[in-house]
């Protein structure tokens, strides 16, 4: 199937998602690295054999109408010390800790009863948290772009466009010139969260003003500080939020190409995001002509070997252009002189994780967060 128009695009998206909310439940198996190395996956397995054999299994495709339990592997939710978890919707019971043997009685009692299972639950003295949010360790956090991670199917892009994925790319492409989407982004006081903490916008409109037959654009995540996972639950969890957010860049900047450099120890980001490029190419999102636009872009993966120092920019575009992976002395900035010597956008991937939610939402909306001491006020150009 290809989604040849923005009007199929927001079609698609309404019937995904009506599809969605007609599944009787779903089962949210975390499908992070730190659930993984507890046993979610066999847990998952588990749990699908046994609702399959009591033939409640929802269809795995989302075209058609369908009121069976559906089951599949999120992202990371944050909350690995409890691991493996269990998120069922639309009750918003999490479970804790689930190992194979409490399967039986999860689908027994809340899939076929609806009934929650409270051992499993969050608890404090006699308090019993049912629902996920009301969990101290959720009531207080707002979640941008965490918003998928532990919600949606990360294998999935059905998923992804059922909860309005690529729409910012839509409406970016269908309503805004480039110097608009540089300047929303610039408004937004977004900063690169790399480490440098560069304006985005600015970087954006930088390329966006060098003319060149070839422009590229870049992310980082090679995410090299020890334990540092912010990059990697987003990469996991959400693949599809980093696509959009590249492809917005694309667009705001004249390039048609792009790369992800990920380090080698990530092989579920890798895995995960080979996937959703190739999702995204088959269903007309990335390639030629995105969404009848005349808007050119693809990407691809970069691996890199584990060097702390290829996160750093001039050393992550030698290593993908093949060379050593060491800093270099520029005459020129990356944003007129960068991969094979051409205007190259290079951001981190919480950076591009922020760009949809600023497209869909505006700036003054993505200004208004932030602690009083930290809030950016006035916009960063
Ligand atoms: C030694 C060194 C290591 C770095 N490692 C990373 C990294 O792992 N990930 C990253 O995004 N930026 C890293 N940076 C910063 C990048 O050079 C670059 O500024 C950043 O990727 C740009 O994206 P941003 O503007 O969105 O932050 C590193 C910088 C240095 C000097
Ligand atoms: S990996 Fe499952 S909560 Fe983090």
């Amino acid at each position: 199937m290809k989604i040849n128009s923005i009007k199929e695009l927001i079609d698609i998206s309404e019937r995904f998602k009506n599809s969605l909310d007609k599944q009787y439940k779903q089962v949210l198996v975390c499908g992070g690295t730190g659930c993984v190395a507890g046993g979610s996956l066999e847990v998952y397995a588990e749990i699908k054999r046994l609702i399959e054999e009591k033939g409640l299994l929802a269809k795995v495709e989302l075209y058609e109408e369908d009121k069976g339990i559906g089951i599949k592997k999120s992202g990371c939710h944050g909350f690995c010390e409890a691991g493996p978890l269990v998120r069922i919707e639309p009750d918003k019971f999490l479970y804790l800790k689930v190992k194979v043997e409490d399967c039986e009685e999860i689908v027994n009692s809340t899939l076929v009863e609806g009934k929650p299972v409270e051992r499993l639950m969050y608890n404090v003295g006699d308090k019993v948290y049912h629902e996920q949010e009301e969990i101290p360790f959720y009531k207080s956090q707002t979640r941008v772009v965490l918003e998928h991670c532990g919600h949606i199917d990360a294998e999935s892009i059905q998923e992804y466009i059922a909860y309005g994925g690529y729409q910012a790319l839509a409406k970016a492409i269908g309503t805004m010139t480039p110097e608009e989407v540089c300047k929303e982004i610039s408004d937004a006081s977004l900063r690169g969260r790399g480490g440098g903490g560069y304006p985005a916008g600015k970087k954006w409109s930088q390329v966006l003003s060098y003319s060149s037959d070839m422009k590229y654009v870049i992310c980082n995540g090679d995410e090299g500080d020890p334990g540092a996972f912010m990059d990697r639950s987003l990469m996991e969890g959400d693949p599809h939020n980093i696509i959009e957010g590249m492809a917005i860049a694309a667009y705001a900047t004249g390039a048609s190409e792009g790369y992800i450099y990920v380090r080698a120890e990530y092989p579920l980001a890798v895995a995960r995001l080979n996937k959703a490029i190739e999702q995204a190419r088959e269903i007309g999102l990335l390639g030629k002509n995105i969404l009848g636009t005349g808007l050119n872009f693809d990407l691809h993966v970069n691996q890199g070997a584990g060097a702390f120092v290829c996160g750093e920019g001039s050393a992550l575009i030698a290593s993908i252009e093949g060379e050593r992976g060491m800093p270099r002395v520029k005459a020129k900035r990356t944003v007129e002189e960068g991969l094979w010597r051409k205007p190259t956008v290079l951001n981190n991937v919480e950076t591009f994780a922020n760009v949809r939610h600023i497209i869909m939402n505006g700036a003054e909306w993505y200004r208004s967060f932030g602690t009083k001491g930290s809030q950016v006020q006035r916009p960063l150009h």
